[in-house]
């Protein structure tokens, strides 16, 4: 290997830090976090360690999905600053040795992007064809009900279709009616959209993470899909990894990070995706991706759809886990997460965020850095950060939220019901302000923070957890540290051990002569783990969240203790 080819591997060992910049720190007073509250806070993620920093978008946008829906992909929306200030942003983590990987969201634009304000203007407007435009159902008239061109829903509840008086077609948002899909069928759409991400690049971005990325390439018949429930057809065999994707992302390789002068970094989130599918899209080989966001963890206590509350069983998430890491073992490679901006938080979730709240936290974190892959840590989860108690619906901010309460007090759900749903699954847990210190607004904002502010930040706070060597925070740094000085934790092969254990998630990790094990109890319970116990007597005990692990490990597991074991062979 080239000093070259060894220097461009160096994300093999790195760990992402996610900003939702909204939610994280505000410069300026209005609420909201931005850019120049990002610059000042970066000490903060300095200190964690951390190598790589996924922005979420800070584009100009009409902020209807909180900026996932862009009118202008070359500029910066007011509320977060110019662009003057990422160049400054971006200089400031080079300097620190960070490195900024930017969101794209490229399946849709905002319905304000001039390219769709174009293509709505005519039926024969050159950039018609860059959006999917539809007539209505066969001899129906448009906007009558039933007429939508297909039976497909948004993930944002309701129709896909949006009806447009002026021209009498319809238009298909697989998001909100104002991220309409753009249609990737069309060269020169992709040619703009490369051309785009060549012009982040050559400003200085280090990748991209790329926003519902295999979404992109649909049948493009959009047939209606089989109706299992309700109303709507199942989309995803036509929308989802669909005929042109891989030669998608592989042009999209070739026209944008081939030949650059350094490693670009991309990450691909991919709902649905399967093992076999992220084998594709990560060898590589194929010269696609780096890696890929995984939903299946993330599912495992969702039933027919994520506002069902089905209780979490560990083996299901061990089960899905490890058919992961077994499955991009040689070829292709993992993304770790437990939550970020669209999932409820890691401890609410997981662990236990009331009397275990930080020792289930560090748990989490050991399980999740000690797996093989690249670990993502979500603004505040290095503090342990938790759901919020949100009283009514009022409370709430995201559209995904407030369209599903409309939709199912509509249906006639029982209103408890579906705020009971929205407090544990709402995306808004993961939105509200990063708690900075005990002031009022958490030290987020001067002024009247979007979302409300944790109550609990008087306590769960960087400035409190940074002083307290026995933090999360110093916990999730020791982790970041471990994979950074030890190859066996990034490079090394992972085993599974105790599948059927409810209470245990036990592996081993091992690159030549260097074993390591990780047990963790995923319970309030004290409990033994059934593992080779005398065949680890001499290990040191590289890590552990109790403070007190004994030297020579017993078997015995506290309360939500998790211990990482090192052995030579
Ligand atoms: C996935 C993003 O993470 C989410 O926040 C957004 O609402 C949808 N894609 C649509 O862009």
């Amino acid at each position: 290997m080239t000093s070259q080819d060894s220097d461009r591997d160096w994300w093999r060992t790195a760990v992402v830090y996610q900003v939702y910049p909204r939610s994280f720190a505000d410069s300026d007073g209005d609420g909201i976090g931005d850019l120049r509250g990002l610059i000042q806070r970066l000490d903060h993620l300095e200190r964690l360690g951390v190598d790589v920093v996924w922005l979420s978008p800070i584009y100009r946008s009409p902020q209807d999905d909180n900026g996932y829906d862009i009118s202008d992909y070359q500029d910066i929306d007011p509320t977060f600053g110019t662009l003057a200030d990422v160049d400054e942003l971006i200089a400031a983590m080079h300097e620190r040795g960070m490195r900024l990987m930017m969101d794209l969201v490229v399946n849709h634009t905002s319905d304000e992007h001039p390219w769709f304000v174009e293509s709505r203007s005519s039926t024969d407007n050159p950039k018609r064809d860059w959006y999917w435009w539809r007539p209505p159902r066969e001899g129906m008239a448009g906007g009558t009900p039933g007429a939508e061109p297909n039976n497909w829903e948004s993930a944002f509840s309701g129709t896909v279709w949006e009806h447009d008086e002026a021209s009498g077609e319809y238009y298909l948002h697989v998001f909100s009616r104002k991220q309409p899909d753009l249609n990737w069928e069309n060269p020169e759409v992709r040619e703009a959209v490369y051309a785009m991400m060549r012009w982040w690049l050559d400003r200085g971005v280090d990748g991209f993470r790329m926003d519902v990325i295999n979404l992109i390439s649909k049948d493009p018949a959009l047939p209606d899909g089989i109706v299992h429930a309700g109303t709507y057809g199942d989309s995803s065999p036509y929308l989802i990894n669909g005929p042109r994707i891989h030669e998608f992302l592989a042009e999209m390789h070739r026209e944008v990070m081939q030949g650059r002068d350094r490693k670009i970094l991309t990450v691909g989130e991919t709902p649905g995706a399967t093992v076999e599918d992220g084998l594709l899209y990560t060898d590589a080989a194929r010269r696609e991706l780096d890696m890929v966001f995984t939903f299946e963890h993330v599912g495992v206590d969702h039933a027919q759809t994520k506002w069902d509350l089905i209780p979490l069983q560990l083996t299901a998430l061990k089960a899905v886990l490890g058919r992961w890491q077994v499955g991009l073992a040689d070829v292709g490679w993992n993304s770790l997460y437990w939550n970020n901006h669209d999932q409820p938080r890691a401890v609410s979730r997981f662990g236990d965020d009331g009397a275990w709240r930080e020792r289930s936290a560090k748990l989490l974190g050991t399980v999740l850095h000690l797996h093989r892959g690249t670990p993502y840590v979500y603004q505040g989860e290095e503090l342990g950060m938790t759901n919020h108690p949100f009283g009514s619906i009022d409370e709430f901010r995201d559209i995904e939220s407030l369209n599903h309460h409309a939709q199912a007090v509509g249906l006639g759900v029982d209103p408890d019901r579906v705020l009971e749903s929205l407090r544990s699954r709402g995306r808004d847990n993961a939105r509200t302000p990063m708690q900075w210190d005990a002031s009022p607004h958490a030290g987020f904002t001067t002024g009247e923070p979007w979302l409300p502010v944790n109550p609990n930040h008087t306590e769960v706070n960087a400035e409190a957890a940074t002083a307290d060597e026995g933090s999360v925070f110093h916990h999730y740094r020791r982790l970041i540290e471990l994979r950074h000085q030890e190859p066996v934790v990034a490079l090394g092969d992972f085993t599974m051990l105790l599948p059927d254990d409810e209470a245990v998630y036990a592996f081993t990790r091992s690159l030549d002569d260097v074993e390591l094990l990780v047990v963790a109890n995923f319970s309030g319970e004290p409990v033994g783990a059934d593992v080779d116990v005398a065949a680890w007597a001499d290990a040191e005990v590289l890590l552990d969240n109790v403070g007190h692990a004994a030297a020579a490990w017993d078997g015995r597991l506290e309360p939500w203790q998790a211990l990482v074991l090192r052995r030579t062979r």
